[in-house]
């Protein structure tokens, strides 16, 4: 007989793809997006473009990152197929850390001085802040299909 019934399992796998798409998703837009206002050159364009940063960053992107970290631990400790000995556990860290690290270190640091620069004026430096940001967050998105490769493929096991 096919069972439906649900583990808790389940549902943080559920939920840990959800974050995780989210994250990706919103990468491949934002950094779509970035690459189009910077290679326009609009410098209203650009103000735009960092303002809705500001609010998408925080709102969206920052609590699907700490679901798909949280998600993926619980799911961890919560299976005894999965350990984090494991080695496709531990790049998944490993990917994790990387990504996260690049967009604390060097995005936000693009974006404040991206949008400092455009509110004083400053536009071409603005202008390469961004490009800055746009290269990390492509970078970023690397990471994360790599990760997705690990979670699929599980190397080692
Ligand atoms: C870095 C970004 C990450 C992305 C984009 C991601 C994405 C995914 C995806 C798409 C799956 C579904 C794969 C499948 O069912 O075949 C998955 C499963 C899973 N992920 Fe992640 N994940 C990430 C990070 C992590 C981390 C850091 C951990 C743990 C420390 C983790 C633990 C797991 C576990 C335990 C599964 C379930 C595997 C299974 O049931 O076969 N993930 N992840």
């Amino acid at each position: 007989m096919i069972t439906t019934a649900a583990t808790l399992y389940n549902w943080l796998l559920v939920l840990h793809i959800l974050a995780a798409m989210v994250w990706v998703g919103g990468a491949v837009m934002l950094g779509a997006q970035a690459t189009r206002v910077v290679r326009a050159g609009d410098h209203d364009e650009v103000a735009r473009f960092l303002g809705s940063l500001r609010v998408i960053g925080p709102i969206v992107l920052a609590p699907a990152t700490v679901l798909v970290l949280g998600l993926g631990i619980w799911m961890v400790l919560n299976s005894a197929a999965w350990d984090f000995k494991q080695e496709w556990v531990q790049i998944a860290l490993g990917l994790f850390a990387g990504a996260f690290l690049i967009g604390a270190a060097h995005q936000s640091r693009a974006a404040i001085q991206a949008e400092r620069a455009s509110q004083r004026g400053d536009q071409a430096e603005a202008l390469r802040q961004l490009t800055r940001w746009s290269v990390g967050y492509w970078t970023i998105l690397l990471l994360l299909v790599v990760a997705v490769w690990d979670m699929v493929m599980k190397p080692g096991l």
